[in-house]
């Protein structure tokens, strides 16, 4: 998102040629340690044969799953349209590295740091965390701010439910969320694409309403490394790239965090990120979306089509200057 201007242009065209080249080291690189650790798992997703293959060699099936009535009833994409396409410059910048790179995360053991504004801070192990709470199927549109959209069933289970659990004081007045660093693992962490970590934050009445949860899963297995293995945020009436991965660290805070896309570009990337077709990207329209796997575009609802449950969280605020 970084990086393309128009679809058309090629990543050459509008990328730092140093970068450019220092990318393809890092892919060649890259292409020796983590394919090889992912290649069993990876190549069939590629064969054109497989369409709901586990990326993950050690997924697992999560049962018991209730069904939420605040999921869509919209055609879902297909696990590979989930698994393959995917934004984590952990990884590397195309939409295929993910899925091909991301074999050499290490999702279990793999423990969340709770700290900050809250009663009860700590240090949580996440296959704990996943029995705190009932795990439910909610089927959510995304919409990444690039303009395309999907259909995806997550497994998870409400922030809120969470958050409530660490007792936040009253000084807590945002939620903000970290992702791993660990060049290893997260061999993009080697390129200066983004300011390592990842970092979001919500506003608390953002990550108490019901519609925003936790991801442990899709597709009714646990979560492939390339959609933020164990754990991540959706927040489905903003754009994507809200909905941070791979999560060690949850804070409460009394300030505003600083996110990373308003870090890289504060004018191009807000803090809220409210899906909101009336508000252009400075470099491209919001008013309509792709599908992927679709022909023709889509209108691009406000809030994601989510505005009769979130719309009222905005009340008063001028959305074009709270971008
Ligand atoms: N989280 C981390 N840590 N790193 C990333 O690059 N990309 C974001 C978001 N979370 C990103 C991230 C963006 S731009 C989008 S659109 C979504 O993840 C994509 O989620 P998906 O690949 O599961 O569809």
């Amino acid at each position: 998102m970084l990086l393309k201007k128009a679809p058309d242009l090629r990543e050459s065209d509008v990328t730092p040629r140093s970068w450019y080249v220092r990318r393809r080291e890092f892919l060649q690189a890259a292409g020796s340690a983590a394919v090889a650790a992912a290649a069993g798992a990876t190549a069939p997703l590629f064969d054109g044969t497989a369409t709901a293959l586990a990326q993950n060699p050690d997924a697992q099936k999560l049962t018991g799953l209730q069904k939420s009535p605040l999921s869509t009833d919209e055609k879902l994409n297909s696990y590979r349209d989930v698994t393959t396409y995917n934004n984590f410059y952990e990884f590397g910048l195309d939409k295929g590295d993910p899925a091909r790179y991301a074999g050499s995360l290490k999702p279990r053991p793999w423990s969340v740091v709770v700290e900050g504004q809250c009663g009860k801070p700590g240090t949580y192990h996440v296959e704990d965390i996943m029995k705190w709470f009932p795990l439910e199927e909610r089927i959510y549109r995304l919409r990444c701010v690039e303009a395309w959209s999907m259909v995806i069933p997550w497994v998870g289970f409400p922030l809120a439910d969470f958050v409530k659990r660490f007792e936040p004081t009253s000084k807590a007045r945002f939620v903000r969320f970290t992702t791993l660093v660990d060049t290893r693992q997260m061999p993009g962490q080697t390129e200066p694409a983004l300011p390592w970590p990842y970092v979001e934050g919500l506003r608390m009445d953002e990550a108490v309403h019901p519609l925003a949860i936790l991801a442990v899963g899709l597709y009714g297995e646990v979560l492939p490394n390339q959609n933020g293995a164990p754990i991540r945020l959706v927040v489905p009436w903003k754009y994507g790239f809200k909905g941070i991965k791979s999560i060690v660290r949850v804070s409460f805070d009394e300030s505003q965090p600083r996110n990373t896309w308003q870090r890289v570009r504060a004018d191009e990337y807000g803090f809220f990120a409210n899906v909101n077709p009336a508000v252009d990207h400075p470099r491209w329209s919001q008013a309509s979306e792709r599908r992927i796997g679709e022909f023709f575009k889509r209108r691009t609802l406000p809030f994601n089509g989510y505005a009769d449950q979130v719309a009222s969280l905005y009340a008063g605020m001028d959305l074009r200057k709270f971008y």
